[in-house]
């Protein structure tokens, strides 16, 4: 058997991206290579403790950038200034990483694209490197292709995504404060060897597949979905007799030390009144829209989240808050109609922040009415949405496309390794 790959992974500090990362390092490792994920001691601790790679961890600089002692993530932090931190804490790890890398250089480093000097390491010790933030393609297709044909600066409302393979139609535009942070983080990423995409390509279309190619001018590679139960979730939840299953995160609510205070968030006697049930922090998500019960999932379009529900047949309904979400929005939407929206017209700078208007109330009513009515554009979303559900468990066996695509890139790997002619 051919000598195996020995491959580095560097997660971003924050669960919405490590656990898609090492989701698709450990189909690397199933397929007989050696993969490494290189981490901070207390991130290591939501990796599955029955896995098939190695983890090296490096001290985490909570000290130098003015963190606390044990918040080592974004799941840590309840303000922009905490998260820019934690950022800037990864930025730190580059020392320490690097020494690693050149003591045990790897075949390739796969890196999340919040770790733009991977870039210059990798290029120091000729090691071929691929990007990675957990967007799908569409996503990063309309980021590029804005970037490209930028709106105006005095830009407002509604837009169509410039030269697009599909009219995209965004309901406002997008915050700048977001893309000046973005935009500089994919122009490094862009000098890689390609993206990894926690996706597969029936999803993001074989059409922006080619437009990346052609007109961007760059590679991606569909590896996903990476199967997140890995991580040991267990199936708590009998939803029967609930209408409704909210998942809210751990911090919410609990900014002030007063227990009465505490609760304040939700109407006095929500709980009694409705059928539903709050789950608090990390729910088992997976579990729960794989339940047959489940008719449709409110989501705010993270891409774990849109896979899950696409690989469990749910449509969705869409509440997109900040970055990414409002285009994965319109490719759950408008191009591959297994959702409907909410209508959602603020765009937020960060998870954090706070809405200034709320979505009103009839929007999310008709919206639920849309899919759960049994009209025949609610039979027509929901037949789409089961569609996808049936492809997906065969797209990473043998013979589907996300594994014929880590085929084609673990041949271009050892081809790297063994021609050397990486310069
Ligand atoms: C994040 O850091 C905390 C400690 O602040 C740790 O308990 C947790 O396991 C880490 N991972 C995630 C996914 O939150
Ligand atoms: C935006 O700026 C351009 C040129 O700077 C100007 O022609 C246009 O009228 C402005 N639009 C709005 C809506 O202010
Ligand atoms: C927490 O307390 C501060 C100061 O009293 C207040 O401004 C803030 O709104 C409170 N936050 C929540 C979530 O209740
Ligand atoms: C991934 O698979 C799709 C569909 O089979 C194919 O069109 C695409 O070229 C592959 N991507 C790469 C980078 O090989």
């Amino acid at each position: 058997m051919d000598k195996p790959l020995k491959l580095y992974f560097i997660p971003y500090l924050a669960a919405g991206h490590m656990i898609p990362l090492c989701g698709i390092a450990s189909l690397f490792a199933s397929r007989g290579h050696f993969v490494t994920i290189i981490t901070t001691p207390l991130n290591a601790k939501i990796l599955p403790k029955s896995n098939n790679f190695n983890v090296q961890t490096f001290q985490f600089p909570s000290q130098q950038v003015g963190l606390p002692e044990g918040i080592e993530n974004l799941s840590g932090v309840t303000d922009v200034d905490s998260g820019y931190k934690i950022y800037y804490a990864a930025t730190l790890l580059r020392e320490q990483v690097e020494n690693f890398v050149e003591q045990h250089p790897p075949d390739c480093i796969m890196a999340d694209f919040c770790f733009p000097w991977v870039d210059e390491v990798a290029n120091k010790f000729h090691i071929p490197r691929f990007a990675f933030n957990g967007f799908s393609l569409f996503t990063l297709c309309a980021m590029e292709s804005l970037k490209s044909h930028p709106l105006p600066e005095n830009a407002s409302g509604p837009f169509s995504i410039p030269n697009f393979p599909d009219n995209v139609v965004i309901i406002s535009t997008p915050f700048m404060e977001s893309k000046s942070f973005v935009d500089p983080h994919l122009n490094i990423a862009l000098k890689s060897r390609g993206f990894i995409i926690n996706s597969f390509v029936e999803l993001d279309g074989e059409k922006y597949v080619e437009y990346y190619e052609k007109i961007i001018g760059h590679k991606a590679w569909h590896l996903g979905p990476a199967s997140l139960q890995l991580f040991e979730i267990a199936s708590a939840i009998d939803s029967s007799g609930y209408d409704f299953i909210w998942v809210v995160p751990e911090k919410m609510g609990k900014e002030n030390e007063s227990e009465e205070e505490k609760e304040n968030w939700l109407p006095k006697g929500f709980e009694e009144r409705n059928k539903g049930m709050i789950v608090r922090g990390w729910a088992p998500q997976v579990v729960i829209l794989d339940h047959p019960a489940v008719g449709a999932f409110l989501t705010h379009c993270g891409w774990n989240s849109v896979v899950e529900a696409v690989s469990a047949g749910v449509p969705m309904i869409t509440w997109p808050v900040h970055s990414d979400q409002f285009y994965n929005e319109k490719l759950i939407t408008q191009v591959r109609g297994i959702g409907v929206e909410v209508g959602v017209d603020e765009w937020n700078t960060a998870a954090f922040r706070d809405m200034k208007m709320l979505v009103k109330r009839d929007h999310i009513e008709k919206a639920l009415r849309r899919l759960m009515g049994g009209g025949d554009e609610a039979v027509q979303i929901r037949q789409r949405a089961q569609k996808f559900a049936k492809i997906v468990p065969s797209v990473v066996q043998e013979g589907g496309s996300s594994y014929e695509n880590m085929t084609t890139l673990i041949n271009e790997l050892k081809r790297l390794r063994d021609d050397k002619i990486f310069n």
